[in-house]
């Protein structure tokens, strides 16, 4: 089994991070694929409790190798306080490998990314400013500056000057804002040049390397498949592809390579941000969930909208993404609800349907229908054997897998590595 793929399946934070590091234990190397530090992925290991965001989860086992790929925008400087962070902590943080061909994050990005959003008013998206779809943005208009850059000061500088001059007429011209200074940019820019030197390199050739030795690889990806700009609740979305398709894309892998896409999904639904939701739950229950699961932003501490489990968008999810199996996480959260909705199909225009729409705005009209189960109302947290959960959850879990397609090969029941019932291994 070379490579696995791990998968947020809904709008992000399914608990991916968690995930991935206990898989990591297995693999050779951990591959982060798209986005960039607007991830926030938790891990709760015997190291400690850690909020990655660009830092590959799998960074804390002594052989396994973190690389950041070719799909991923890097902000050098969230990277350089991530690993001093790591490093305080007595985390090693040397086997990082960091893609050349990956693009960088430049002060200009979070910037305008912030008047964009101002200037959307009531419309914003609701990023998180880290300047990610600006970095995207530059990237298919071809003007962005890649890591590998660093390696070359005179290629740095005249690219910089280069789009520096047009982003500061759109800073000046269009927003009425100061322009920055090519100087301080360069100068800082050479400064993580120094720094992350040792760390840049043709990541692909690595991995070509890994899979002749028939190496385990693992896939991180990062957001959700409802946030991909393709197929999620456009323009309510990020700007890079966490599907399966984007771990090919982002670590430069043939799509033969992927040999088990595992889903991660929460037993219900969350989102942050702006954008349809169509099992958002505005009572007491969404409340119950939000304060039980502790549903706030892994770095911005944003309150995560909470809601029933969609299956309407999880089956499309695994359509999408070619689930070979998933992992149910955070089942514990919903330990005390006497009873639980699962939406199975939307109402619009007064009709039933099964397909998640492209319109947002069909989608905003979209009233879930709902089957219920009844809660089982008793602790999950210590079960670590299938058949020792409480029948009812054993029911939820089938049922879930029964809507989405596939089987379910891990249930997480807990924040840490050792809250999990495996059924199957993936490696
Ligand atoms: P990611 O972005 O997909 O890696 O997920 P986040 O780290 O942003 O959010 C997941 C949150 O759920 C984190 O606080 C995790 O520690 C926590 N978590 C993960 N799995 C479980 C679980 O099974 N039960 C509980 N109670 N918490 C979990
Ligand atoms: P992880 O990897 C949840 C959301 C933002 C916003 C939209 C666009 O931790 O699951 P962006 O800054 O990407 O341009 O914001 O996407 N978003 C996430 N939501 N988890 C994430 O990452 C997210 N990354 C981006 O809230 O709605
Ligand atoms: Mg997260």
């Amino acid at each position: 089994m070379p490579v696995a793929a791990v998968i947020g399946a809904q709008w992000g934070d399914e608990g991916k991070g968690k995930i991935v590091d206990m898989l990591a234990e297995k693999a050779a190397y951990v591959v982060r694929f798209s986005g960039g530090d607007n991830a926030g992925h938790t891990v709760v290991n015997p190291q400690g409790e850690f909020k990655l965001r660009l830092m590959p989860s799998g960074i804390f086992y002594p052989g396994t190798t973190a690389v950041i790929g070719n799909g991923v925008v890097v902000n050098p400087a969230v990277l350089s306080q991530e690993m001093d962070d790591l490093n305080s902590r007595g985390v090693d943080t040397s086997r990082l490998l960091i893609s050349d061909r990956a693009h960088l994050i430049m002060p200009y990005h979070i910037v305008l990314e912030g008047l964009e959003e101002e200037a959307r008013g009531g419309a914003a998206i609701g990023t998180t400013r880290k300047g990610i779809g600006p970095a995207f943005a530059d990237k298919v208009a071809r003007i962005g500056i890649r890591v590998g850059d660093l390696l070359e000061k005179g290629v740095l500088r005249d690219k910089l000057a280069a789009t520096l001059e047009y982003k500061n007429k759109l800073l000046s011209r269009v927003y009425g804002k100061n322009p920055l200074s090519l100087d301080e940019i360069y100068d800082q820019y050479c400064g993580y040049a120094e720094r992350w030197a040792p760390y840049i390199c043709d990541t692909t050739a690595v991995l070509a390397a890994a899979l002749e030795r028939d190496d385990a690889i693992l896939l991180e990806g990062a957001q959700g498949a409802l946030l991909d700009p393709d197929f999620g609740t456009y323009p309510f979305v990020t700007s890079s592809s966490p599907l399966a398709g984007g771990g090919c894309l982002g670590a430069g892998l043939g799509p033969d390579k992927i040999k088990h896409v595992l889903g991660v999904f929460k037993a219900f639904q969350t989102r942050v941000g702006a954008g349809p939701m169509p099992t958002e739950l505005d009572d007491d229950i969404g409340r119950t969930i939000r304060e039980r699961g502790h549903e706030y932003g892994t770095v911005s501490g944003r309150a995560r909208r909470c809601g029933w489990f969609d299956a309407v968008a999880a089956r499309f999810s695994a359509r999408l993404n070619g689930f070979n199996s998933i992992a149910v996480t955070r089942l514990d959260v919903m330990d005390t609800l006497p009873r639980l909705k699962i939406c199975t199909g939307y109402k619009v225009n007064g009709k039933t349907i099964t397909d998640f729409p492209a319109s947002i705005a069909t989608l905003e009209k979209c009233q879930p229908v709902y089957e219920e189960l009844p809660g089982w109302e008793k602790p999950t947290d210590s079960v670590r054997i299938f058949t020792d959960l409480p029948v009812k959850a054993q029911k939820y879990v089938k049922r879930l897998e029964q809507l989405v397609g596939c089987p379910a090969s891990l249930i997480s029941v807990g924040k840490r590595r050792e809250d999990t019932i495996v059924r199957r291994s993936i490696f």
